[in-house]
């Protein structure tokens, strides 16, 4: 396969708003495809996949973390901001990709992660050597410990992947790490790190990056008092308040405006679109158009496969975006969450987090308690629900082969530090999601490379690769690429239409403008459709019934 000379007519290099009904297909580039043969992907895999990308028909690659990292946490401990990690390439190859994507008419959003820096970074090791009360420890947020000696933690507060969120230095001050000790959160009141954020936003946009995804966005900014309340009084405290002491606080849309102001000196200016878990009335903030623009709603992630979830979610979401300008997001899967095949495969959610899905999950194999056929089928449905949305769509990158998480890996091979740090409701850890994507039915890693994969992929890949599933018209991938195709045919305005008589506990239908219409039957027993030419289904007709747990997209 050889890139196609872009058909640009769907979207015009300089359209400022080209981001706002994208279909934005995530790589986590350790694991899409391995061209040095060392088990680890790298940005050549990644460039010789560019056909692969383009005959999948989507608008833009998020790529996350590639920068040079002591993968503590995946590559989200960054040690070098404007660097790639040698282990997966270089800068030159890296403007190759960006030239390969661009020819093949995709754009390139790249990850920033701003919360944390690793311990690794040359500004920790600078504040660590310079010591207490110097210009350099003021970029991270040390504290004096509590006890006769400050041999206590400043605070008993806990770490997102489980553990102490303070971690002691030889001199015996107390950092902070909101997620793991490696992962030191920088002090965003210190004019130096706002001033060398906006350094890497030029970098990476002067070399042709179309937007940012802002990892933790609502993390930036803290407000910690002289005396550290518990761990238990700080979750009582309103997070709505926009004063928090630890998140989503009003002062970090200062940040933002700023960096909008250096996205829009681009032509077109520069995208970007932030990682928030805030209530949906503060992610507004986020996504105004002097702020980052857009920002992910992971509504429809935590949904139950369930007509009244999903309907609520999206007309919650619709209103919310009308209401800040922006453009609503909608993904269903990605690197942190047990994959949608699987999740819905599980009993209801019932107020269980979506990561505990793999805890479900023994030996790789339909377990007790989950139905892996059902599951696939709804994922089906739920995506191509999805993708007739109005907003952009995030695709994670096997989804589109149908894949489920993976759950017996060996804790000798797991990298999480969910995993081993116990974090709360994270389960096995969210290795399952990013074992190295099968390419073929064969060979050392299913086409991934030459070599064994980073993280041991299943015997079962074979079956799920990029090969047999090519082979296979009624396979995910086929039913991707044509739901893919269509949407860029049949998308036009950002407005959605309810068809209530359509409608009930079990099916949700809604009408695009240009008479494109989406049934999703979501429950057990097959039912009617209307009169009207039907484009494409999740499932095959019964007897011209849309089947259970299926979606039909329709021209009316
Ligand atoms: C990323 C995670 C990461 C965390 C800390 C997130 O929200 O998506 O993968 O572990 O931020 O950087």
């Amino acid at each position: 396969m050889s890139i196609v000379n872009a058909d640009l007519a769907h979207l015009s290099p300089k359209d400022p708003d080209w981001w706002r009904q994208s279909v934005v297909y995530q790589i986590y580039p350790r694991s899409f495809a391995d061209a040095n043969g060392d088990g680890l992907g790298d940005l050549r895999g990644i460039i010789s996949r560019v056909p692969y990308l383009q005959s999948l028909g989507i608008d833009a690659v998020w790529l996350s973390p590639f920068y040079p990292s002591p993968l503590a946490d995946g590559g989200y401990d960054v040690a070098d901001y404007r660097d790639v990690d040698p282990r997966i390439g270089t800068l030159e190859e890296f403007d190759e990709l960006v030239a390969a994507l661009h020819l093949a008419g995709i754009r390139l959003v790249v990850d920033i992660v701003p919360n944390h820096s690793s311990d690794q970074h040359p500004w920790f090791q600078q504040a660590l050597a310079a010591g207490r009360g110097s210009a350099e420890r003021d970029r991270y947020i040390f504290r004096e410990g509590l006890g006769a000696d400050g041999e206590l933690p400043p605070s008993d507060w806990v770490a997102a992947f489980g553990g102490p969120r303070w971690t002691r230095v030889d001199d015996g001050q107390w950092y902070l790490g909101s997620f793991t000790k490696e992962q030191a959160d920088f002090n965003w009141n210190n004019p130096d790190v706002r001033e060398d954020f906006l350094t890497t936003l030029r970098f990476w946009a002067d070399r042709g990056v179309d937007g940012f995804r802002v990892d933790v966005a609502h993390f930036l900014v803290k407000d910690l008092p002289d005396e550290l309340p518990s761990w238990e009084e700080i979750w009582k405290l309103d997070l709505n308040s926009g004063t928090h002491p630890l998140q989503d606080r009003d002062e970090v849309h200062e940040v933002y405006r700023q960096w909008r102001q250096v996205l829009n000196e681009y032509d077109p200016p520069r995208s970007a679109v932030a990682e928030t878990f805030v209530t949906p009335d503060r992610r507004a903030k986020y996504a105004s158009p002097d702020g980052l623009g857009q920002a992910f709603n992971f509504d429809l992630l935590m949904a139950d496969f369930d007509a009244t979830q999903f309907r609520q979610v999206i007309s919650t979401n619709l209103d919310l975006v009308a209401s800040s300008g922006s453009s609503s997001t909608w993904v269903l899967s990605n690197h942190d969450v047990t994959r949608h095949p699987t999740r819905y495969g599980l009993p209801p959610l019932d107020g269980r987090d979506v990561k505990q899905g793999v805890e479900w999950i023994q030996a790789g194999a339909p377990a007790d308690g989950i139905d892996l056929d059902l599951g696939s089928r709804r994922a089906r449905a739920a995506t191509m629900l999805m993708l007739a949305l109005p907003g952009s769509a995030y695709l994670y990158q096997g989804e589109e082969l149908g894949l489920h998480e993976v759950g017996d890996i060996p804790a000798e091979h797991r990298q999480d530090p969910a995993f081993f740090r116990g974090g709360k409701n994270d389960g096995l850890g969210r290795d399952g999601s990013r074992v190295p994507l099968p390419w073929t039915t064969t060979g050392a890693s299913f086409g991934f490379g030459e070599a064994i994969a980073h993280i041991p992929q299943p015997t079962w890949f074979s079956g799920v690769s990029v090969e047999a599933e090519e082979a296979d018209p009624a396979s995910s991938l086929a039913l991707y690429r044509d739901a893919l195709r269509l949407r860029r045919e049949l998308h036009t305005e950002e407005k959605l239409e309810w068809l209530d008589d359509l409608s009930g506990d079990t099916v949700l239908a809604f009408a695009r403008p240009g008479g494109w219409v989406n049934v999703t039957n979501f429950g057990a027993e097959p039912v009617a459709l209307p009169d009207a030419e039907v484009l494409l289904t999740s499932s095959p007709l019964q007897d011209g019934l849309l089947s259970g747990a299926a979606t039909a997209w329709l021209r009316a």
